[in-house]
């Protein structure tokens, strides 16, 4: 099983980035923490990328046609202004998953509309870097048609 986890713009400042919203730890503590939640799988094959530019997030989902089984994604701020991210997800038809640090539906009411959500099997919002692990654990859920 290939999982592919997509972080966006401003995500690789986290661990000083409003740490009073995101918390304090880095994205490669976040990753490290999936890792290790899931190194007893040995089915489960992780890929991570972050990058700040729409054109790129587009293009890693384009790459992953044919080598990903599922995928998590944090657009970042591209979550509430990007059809063309949505467009693309729908495009890949491959299963994924919205993810959020913070409750997006607890703040300014800008970050309320997410454009991934109707492209996504579904959305994780509020639990920090526990909304990536129980992502990981929909998406084995959904691949594995439990
Ligand atoms: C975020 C929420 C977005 O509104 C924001 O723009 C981010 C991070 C989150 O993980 O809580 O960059 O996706």
């Amino acid at each position: 099983m290939n999982i592919l986890i997509i972080n966006g713009p401003n995500l690789n400042l986290l661990g000083t980035r409003e740490p009073h919203i995101y918390g304090n730890m880095t994205l490669n503590d976040i990753n490290d923490k999936i890792k290790t939640e899931f190194s007893k799988n040995k089915d489960i094959n992780f890929e991570f990328y972050q990058n700040n530019i729409e054109g790129e997030i587009i293009n890693k989902l384009h790459d992953s046609i044919s080598k990903v089984d599922g995928i998590i994604i944090n657009a970042g701020a591209y979550t509430h202004t990007s059809l063309a991210i949505a467009d693309a997800i729908k495009a890949v038809q491959i299963p994924t998953v919205e993810v959020h640090l913070s409750n997006i539906y607890s703040r300014e009411e800008v970050r309320h509309k997410s454009f991934l959500s109707t492209c996504c099997i579904g959305q994780i919002s509020g639990f920090g870097c526990y909304s990536y692990i129980l992502a990981v654990y929909a998406i084995i859920k959904h691949l594995k048609n439990l």
